[in-house]
């Protein structure tokens, strides 16, 4: 009855630990989760003001399939101010989240069989959005000796003339990473000599980083701008998940084709959503920069308390919400209860049934050796969070 392509979907790992700390907090336990993946602040005001307008003003109908041309003109101008980019609000497309934007670009660009390489740790909707547009997966893993970056020359062994697609997240969402100019230019110098592969470069949290500007890859190599699909939003650096607003920069033949998909899938997204989103990009950022320099200090919290636990280790991110520290010297150890734990799922469980705290298990990203704390959550919960860590890998022996 259920479809194959249904029925081999997996679905998403990160939501079933959330699902399973929801249950377990229903019951009464006392869960303090780091398993979020969306910021804990609420969208700036100016923003929410521009969509109670647009309500207001009885901007209640569909818009133009790609976005309202003010919102593409605001992208066009922030990716020239922010970015350097240039981009006509013609090679833009408005969608329902840069979650939609990628799965629309890969449908566009990727036929059966074709295959598309995924960095590991990955965001864990990038191997399903493959999945469905019947292309093929390739893994490729990273090292945290390198802070999980892509090589060069891991991408050079990965090339097959069956690549369609690499698909690059800087910052990265499970590790923090970004990618300096001088590594985008080392995967540039490759991609370079494969002209049949595209760049999907999703850089949704682009607003969320450090101590360096962001740097995106077309900043690196300008010259691959025909074949990249640049994917970003308003989700994350403006604090806007629930208002669905993301889009896709690319050549005017990929954006027709990714509208042609949209317009008999979903057509535009909202029409308040996209008001809202143009007073964001338009507005001041400061409450953009204020909420980064909140995640900055919880950064620095958790770096340090994560490395000042005997067989942790964790580099320092450059972006996102999210650490990801190396957890395998835990493996082969036993609970107080009996059980073994020999995997990051199985401390992920431990840690929720028996210390009440919520982590993403490495294995969800394609990375074993690794679990996903997000610091999107005050700084006493996770202070918490650290003191139940400890607590947890503290009883296994
Ligand atoms: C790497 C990455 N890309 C894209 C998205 C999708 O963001 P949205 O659809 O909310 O714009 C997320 C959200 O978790 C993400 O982590």
């Amino acid at each position: 009855m259920i479809s194959n392509r249904a029925q081999n979907l997996q679905p998403s790992a990160t939501l079933k630990i959330t699902g399973k700390a929801k249950e377990l907090k229903r019951q009464g336990k006392s869960i303090v989760s780091l398993s979020a993946g969306e910021p804990d602040f609420k969208t700036p005001k100016h923003i929410c003001e521009a969509a109670i307008n647009a309500i207001n003003d009885g901007f209640h109908g569909y818009t133009m399939n790609a976005g309202t041309p003010e919102l593409r003109e605001a992208i066009s101008a922030k990716l020239k101010r922010d970015n350097k980019l240039d981009y006509d609000p013609s090679q833009i497309i408005c969608s329902n989240g840069a979650k939609q934007s990628v799965g629309f670009g890969l449908l566009a660009i990727v036929n059966k069989g074709d295959e598309v390489i995924i960095p590991a740790p990955y965001w864990v909707s990038y191997p399903e959005m493959v999945r469905l547009a019947e292309g093929e997966s390739v893994v490729v893993r990273t090292s945290f000796k390198n802070d999980f970056k892509l090589t060069p020359q891991q991408l050079e062994d990965a090339i097959t003339p069956k690549t369609k697609a690499l698909i690059l997240c800087s910052p990265s969402n499970p590790t923090g990473a970004c990618y300096t100019k001088k590594e985008l230019e080392g995967l540039a110098d490759v991609l370079r000599s494969h002209p049949q592969v595209h760049i999907i470069s999703d850089e949704i949290y682009e607003y969320i980083v450090f101590e360096d500007d962001h740097v995106s890859i077309l900043n690196a190599a300008p010259d691959l701008k025909d074949r990249t699909l640049l994917a970003n939003g308003f989700s994350k650096g403006f604090a806007m998940t629930g208002w669905r607003l993301g889009y896709l920069a690319s050549s005017a033949e990929i954006v027709g084709a990714v509208s042609k998909i949209q317009s008999q899938e979903t057509s535009a997204p909202s029409s308040i959503s996209q008001k809202a989103a143009e007073a964001a990009y338009n507005g001041d950022l400061s409450e953009v920069l204020a909420m980064r320099e909140q995640f900055k200090k919880r950064r620095d919290f958790m770096v340090k308390s994560l490395n000042d636990i005997d067989g942790v280790s964790c580099f320092t991110p450059g972006g996102a919400f999210y650490v990801f520290p190396d957890i395998s010297s835990y493996f082969s150890t036993t609970t107080t209860s009996g059980n073994k734990i020999e995997s990051s799922t199985d401390l992920s469980l431990y840690l929720l049934e028996e210390f009440g705290l919520a982590v993403v298990p490495g294995d969800a990203f394609g990375e074993p050796d690794g679990l996903r704390m997000s610091y999107a959550a005050s700084m006493s919960d996770l202070e918490e969070a650290m003191d139940r860590f400890r607590k947890g890998l503290g009883s296994l022996k």
